[in-house]
């Protein structure tokens, strides 16, 4: 307990205890590295960027490939280094986030210098197994979605935009997918207590919020009225507030894209024409192995709704090659579906093998096809963000700009589109919406002149 009382005290006689968090993969562990930070800065600890001088450091790890997992434990390694030359009381190592979940005895069994282990849904309850050093609870991989939430802080950690989780878990079930048993089931935060942590941010003047959710079209919180309200609620209930000009939202599902979250395209103007669509590839064949539940055609339905109450939409999506079963032929239907669809930018990646997943023991593509796929995708994917961006030229765009640049006088920010964008100016525009012109598109970002 001594541990927290000291902790709490701040004057300049005792030092702050230093807190150093790092996450890996997806904006949902960001924004929960930002609350676990919020526990911890009200605890009285400083949050460090050096791990040399952390008394606490965090690993919020990401479990979807194994790429993203390997690196934790490589992490684990050098961070071993540091540890062996503190005092055991002064340095705590834990391990949060979905490989927590997914792996939690494992990790304690590789690497025993880990002190905690705290899953996705349960790490606010990490500041109460510090303070009571539980030696022989420490694992705790509890599904507790809505005591969580009762249980955070939301304090504003950016000066523009903000992500705000509205909806976790999942219950798709693709073939490939370890989220439904990382996170959970769906589970979906009431209307009012969305509003209240939005309401937080815009007092400090926050001009944009991003929804997120691991299918966040799936969302269904329980309005004031104790009836159940879905995403297109949610987003025009959000755009009510004045200070607040932009709203976007990810990631979706195809199969959720309902009518009235299709029309609130056509009808918010604070809602951003950029829809993050993963359809993962664009075979029929594979689509039903991964257990998607629609077909591509379903896919090219959905976009062609949006498109006509919102012809400018812009569209983004992820892939998967390799997928156990993948055939040259279904590899072209993706590359042909991609030419004929346009996206805007797009993800991709090789498929890999996830423990515990229904196509896990299948994987039965050669890694040198996988490659091969991999490169020709992205290849297609980057020549059609380049076009897009290129189109921009000479065209005027509202931008929101979020930070200064690399070069003085620069700010960076992004356009409705979500497109990079920069400009010099004289005058700070961080947090200012601005109508620019478009000089020049690089590969990653558009050169504007206000
Ligand atoms: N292998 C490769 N990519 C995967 N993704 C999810 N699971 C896997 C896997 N086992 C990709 C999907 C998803 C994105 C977040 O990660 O494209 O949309
Ligand atoms: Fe994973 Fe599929 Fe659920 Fe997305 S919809 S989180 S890919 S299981």
């Amino acid at each position: 307990m001594l541990y927290a009382i000291q902790s709490f005290m701040t004057n300049s006689s005792v030092k702050k205890k230093k807190i150093f968090i790092k996450s890996y993969g997806c904006q949902m562990n960001v924004y929960d590295s930002n609350r676990i930070k919020d526990l911890f800065v009200n605890q009285g600890y400083a949050l460090t960027n050096k791990i040399e001088e952390a008394n606490l450091v965090v690993l919020n790890t990401c479990h979807i490939r194994e790429k993203a997992t390997e690196k934790v434990y490589s992490d684990i390694g050098r961070i071993k280094k540091i540890k062996n030359k503190r005092h055991k009381n002064n340095f705590k190592l834990v391990v949060a986030g979905c490989v927590a979940q997914a792996e939690g005895k494992e990790i304690k069994n590789r690497s025993p210098l880990v002190d905690y282990v705290v899953g996705p849904q349960s790490y606010h309850k990490l500041p109460e197994m510090i303070d009571n050093d539980y030696s022989n609870i420490n694992i705790n991989d509890e599904f507790l979605q809505n005591e969580k939430f009762k249980n955070l802080l939301f304090n504003s950690t950016n000066k523009v935009s903000e992500f705000v989780s509205i909806q976790e878990g999942c219950n798709k079930f693709c073939s490939f997918c370890v989220v439904p048993y990382t996170r959970g089931s769906e589970f979906s935060r009431p209307v009012e207590e969305v509003l209240k942590e939005i309401q937080n941010y815009t007092a400090n003047n926050i001009k944009e919020i991003i929804l997120l959710g691991q299918n966040v079209n799936a969302y269904h919180g329980k309005g004031k009225d104790g009836k159940s309200k879905d995403l297109a609620y949610l987003i025009n209930k959000i755009s009510e507030l004045d200070k607040l000009k932009r709203i976007r939202y990810m990631t979706s599902h195809p199969i959720d894209m309902s009518k009235s979250l299709i029309d609130s395209h056509g009808t918010n103007s604070k809602l951003m024409p950029f829809l993050h669509l993963p359809i993962q590839s664009g075979s029929d064949n594979i689509l039903k192995a991964m257990n998607r539940k629609h077909s591509v055609k379903d896919y090219i339905e959905v976009i062609e709704k949006i498109k006509s109450v919102r012809p400018d939409i812009a569209l983004s999506s992820d892939f998967i090659v390799g997928f156990p079963g993948e055939t040259d032929k279904d590899f072209e239907d993706t590359m042909r579906f991609v030419e004929k669809v346009k996206f805007v930018i797009a993800y991709s990646f090789k498929y890999s093998a996830r423990p515990g997943t229904p196509a896990q023991k299948k994987d039965n593509v050669d890694i040198k096809i996988k490659k091969a796929r991999l490169k020709a995708l992205q290849s297609l994917l980057k020549l059609q963000q380049v076009n897009y961006n290129k189109a921009f030229i000479n065209h005027n765009l509202e931008i929101l700009f979020e930070k200064e640049g690399r070069y003085k006088n620069q700010y960076v920010g992004r356009t409705i589109y979500n497109q990079s964008a920069f400009v010099s100016h004289s005058k700070n525009l961080i947090n200012k919406i601005r109508k620019v012109k478009v000089l020049r598109s690089t590969d990653f970002a558009l050169e504007c002149q206000l």
